[in-house]
């Protein structure tokens, strides 16, 4: 045991190449979304999401996530009834929710009130495929629910009930707004949840798979993909955007402001992506109804700034809007505060969260990358009061 110790630096492994952010790296193999990065296209279950944006609504979403076939129309029914049974919380979760600063950001209390569940579901730790889709119908539900009704709270009014023959979007919409719902708006809530739903191996999705790697429970796989979507370069960019376009605040400053960013080496906000070479394809409906809803406003000024600042990145920089760029200006509009974002945005990505936990479960392999080790070994020992 007695071996001579030296420090020594640890063999180089040059057969083992260090990819950074794991870019191009393939972790999994899954068919439940493609990114086609190359040609600018996104397919859930085989289907593209120009032929599913603005045409099928989130709970059809859901169930093709989830199944790999869109519903009938009696699996839709039961579906979205069972979606609404699960709109509501353990007491202790609505109180706890009461009790919090106002300024807790929704994302923050999403990740936390998620584990809570955990804790009240007695079969938290069974991953057996009936318990996870119970869990997974569960979580699709209560998601949207926990962010609308922190927003209900905190506009004074306790969660109205949610309608069983309608969908999520329109029980989202009637908890977080309370007033008279707009076909309009919850087309545009709708179409933001179906365009949020799922995106290939994005950070917080491969955070939700390494978890459910190890065969933890779901629920705590969902909150570490909130705590993984909550950063600023993912799911919390949408709240950035919005901070940038007020601080630009006209169109005419826009030159100067992304020129000082650009100058600074500054990232701006809602621009370029890890995997598409062109157009984001969300962003193209994302526009579309965010100029549809400024001009239905009679306000296009943030659509104004935004296409403004899109077509300066372009030149400049040559990267284009992603998912997070016009969805801001979305929600802006729709009356949402900007600190909501990031939740509004999990309120979506649950779905493909839930259904890669599936995937995962269902054909399992623990997730342990490799390193390369930099230091020393074998080092000396200098005991304390030698040193
Ligand atoms: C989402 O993965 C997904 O699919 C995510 C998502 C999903 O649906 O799950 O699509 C949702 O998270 C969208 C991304 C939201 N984040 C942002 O908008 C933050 C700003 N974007 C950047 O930080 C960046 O584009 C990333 C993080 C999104 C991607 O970064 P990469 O792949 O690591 O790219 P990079 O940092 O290596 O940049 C490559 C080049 C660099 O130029 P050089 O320094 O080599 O000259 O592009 C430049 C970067 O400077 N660049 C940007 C930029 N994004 C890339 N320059 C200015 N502003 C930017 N936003």
């Amino acid at each position: 045991m007695a071996e001579a110790f030296e420090d020594k630096i640890a063999p180089d492994q040059p057969d083992k190449m260090v990819v950074r952010g794991l870019e191009g790296v393939i972790a999994a193999e899954t068919r439940i979304s493609w990114v086609d990065g190359a040609q600018g296209q996104l397919y859930y279950q085989g289907y593209n999401i120009h032929q599913l944006a603005e045409k099928v609504s989130y709970d059809e979403v859901v169930y093709l996530l989830w199944n790999g076939e869109l519903p009938t129309v009696a699996q839709l029914k039961d579906l979205k009834r069972r979606l609404a049974e699960e709109m509501c919380l353990p007491k202790p979760v609505y109180k706890w929710m009461k009790s919090l600063p106002r300024k807790t950001p929704p994302i923050a209390v999403l990740r936390t009130a998620v584990s809570m569940l955990g804790l009240f579901d007695p079969e938290a730790e069974d991953i057996s495929p009936q318990s996870t889709l119970r869990k997974a119908v569960q979580l699709v539900a209560k998601v949207p629910y926990i962010v609308a009704t922190l927003h209900s709270f905190r506009h004074g009014r306790e969660p109205a009930k949610p309608d069983p023959d309608k969908g999520l979007a329109h029980n989202f919409l009637s908890i977080f707004i309370g007033d008279k719902l707009d076909e309009e708006i919850e087309k545009a809530v709708d179409l933001l949840f179906v365009l949020h739903a799922d995106h290939g191996m994005n950070a917080s999705t491969f955070t939700a798979r390494v978890v459910s790697s190890t065969l933890a429970d779901m629920y705590g796989a969902v909150s570490a993909a909130i705590a993984s979507l909550k950063g600023p370069l993912h799911g919390g960019a949408n709240e950035k955007v919005m901070e940038m376009l007020e601080d630009i605040a006209h169109p005419k400053y826009v030159d100067l402001y992304i020129e000082g960013l650009m100058n600074n080496k500054q990232r701006i906000m809602g621009f370029g992506h890890r995997v598409y070479r062109t157009e984001d394809p969300r962003g193209y409906h994302l526009k579309k109804w965010s100029k549809k809803l400024c001009e239905r406003n009679e306000n296009c000024k943030l659509f104004e700034i935004s296409t403004r600042i899109e077509k300066k990145v372009k030149k400049a920089k040559g990267i284009n809007p992603n998912v997070d760029f016009y969805s801001a200006t979305v929600q802006h509009v729709l009356g949402f505060s900007k600190i909501y974002y990031p939740a509004v945005f999990a309120c979506g990505r649950i779905s493909g969260w839930t259904a890669h936990i599936m995937e995962q479960f269902a054909d399992n392999r623990l997730i342990r990358p490799t390193s390369r080790y930099l230091g020393q070994y074998g080092r000396k020992f200098v005991p304390l009061e030698k040193r």
